[in-house]
């Protein structure tokens, strides 16, 4: 049996009328960039996600630094993300000018340690970048507490979180702003890149509308800009899965239920640690070999044996080759619980369209080689 990493063309298959019928109606319109299908989904993801507005953008590392580039932070201005996070996160700080400071993990979570971020916090300090890693919310409250004693925005990267949920908060409460991507291989992907900003900041919006439309407001008007546009074939696509996406998160939870109880015997692996209450919406499904030796061993003989498993993130951002480039960056003090993740996990195949049979094999798997490696 062969367990693929992905369920694209299942997906697809599955709800293909719905999503043929939004991308017809995006044709037979003729209206292909900044038409009403953008319009209509833009207003469809705020009510859905709870945020006065949404606005379109070309992927989610450009929702990242738009944000940071409409909130006016730049060069010589410090931003605190997570160390062990996909590159993009940093990438972005960069892209707008800015240093980003890498602050370690929880060694449970995985997400940014609020104490140590609060470490981190400087004079030069404007704001604090967490990233629902894998799927599971930050620790918000204690992050907001941070942000507000000290006087710095906050930017939530949700890119693997969409639909998530702490137990008493919602993402993006008290933040400057939430940023998504829609990239196919998110919880909720579009057939190519696409992104998002969700904010209850007017000045935000209007500011990020301009800058992804080459700084326009009126036809012929211009002030400097980029082109960062959602497109409406993409918002098609978005709009139709959208009104799956509780469901297809749920299905996520219940096979993570079920590796949780299949995998649970292992002695060779730690399982995702999920806070109590916390809607993890599980992107991805990461367990941790406890020997670091080993790991690259578990994924062969998973691949070997029909499992497609991968690594999220098997280099941390400070480890790349040739790290910084130039760019200003700052390590904020030892990244040892990032760098043991980034050594020691193995992502399992996770999405909603697995099915049981699948999944056992996984586990079959998962369990035949900790017998031999515990
Ligand atoms: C945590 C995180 N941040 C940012 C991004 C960047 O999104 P995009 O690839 O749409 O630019 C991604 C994924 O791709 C991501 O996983």
């Amino acid at each position: 049996m062969n367990v693929p990493f992905y369920g694209h063309v299942r997906q697809y298959s599955n709800i293909k009328a719905e999503i043929d019928a939004k991308m017809n109606e995006v044709l037979m319109s003729g209206n292909y960039v900044q038409g009403p299908m953008l319009k209509a989904f833009e207003a469809q993801a705020a009510k859905y996600f709870g945020s006065t507005y949404a606005i379109g953008v070309g992927n989610g590392t450009d929702a990242l630094w738009l944000c940071l580039m409409a909130l006016g932070i730049g060069e010589g201005d410090e931003v605190i993300t997570n160390a062990n996070t996909f590159f993009a996160t940093a990438e972005a700080i960069w892209i707008a000018g800015a240093t980003a400071v890498l602050v370690d993990c929880d060694p449970k979570t995985k997400c940014i340690d609020p104490a140590k971020m609060e470490a981190a916090v400087t004079p030069r300090t404007k704001a604090l970048m967490p990233v629902h890693l894998y799927g599971q919310c930050a620790d918000m409250p204690a992050i907001w507490a941070i942000a507000e004693k000290h006087g710095l925005k906050v930017i939530e990267d949700n890119a693997q979180a969409i639909d998530g949920a702490g137990d008493t908060f919602k993402q993006g409460e008290r933040s400057a702003a939430v940023c998504t991507s829609y990239i196919i291989q998110k919880n909720l992907g579009c057939f190519g890149d696409g992104g998002m900003v969700f904010t209850n900041c007017a000045s935000i919006d209007a500011k990020i509308r301009k800058l992804r439309n080459h700084g326009s407001t009126a036809r012929n008007v211009h002030s400097f800009g980029f082109n960062s546009r959602l497109d409406d074939l993409q918002a098609g696509v978005l709009s139709a899965k959208m009104n799956h996406i509780t469901a297809w998160t749920d299905q996520r939870i219940a096979w993570a239920g079920a590796y949780d109880k299949g995998l649970q015997g292992c002695k060779a692996i730690t399982l995702p640690y999920r806070v109590p209450g916390y809607r993890h919406v599980y992107h991805l499904y990461v367990v941790e070999t406890l020997n670091p030796a080993k790991r690259d061993a578990l994924v062969d003989f998973l691949v070997q044996n029909g499992v497609d498993a991968k690594t999220h993130y098997s280099i941390a951002i400070h480890k790349q080759e040739g790290f910084p480039w130039g760019k200003p960056c700052r390590l904020a003090g030892s990244l040892a619980n990032a760098e043991h993740n980034a050594a020691c996990c193995v992502s399992l195949p996770m999405f909603p369209e697995l099915t049981q049979e699948e999944v056992d094999h996984v586990i079959a798997k998962v369990c035949e080689w900790d017998q031999a490696n515990a």
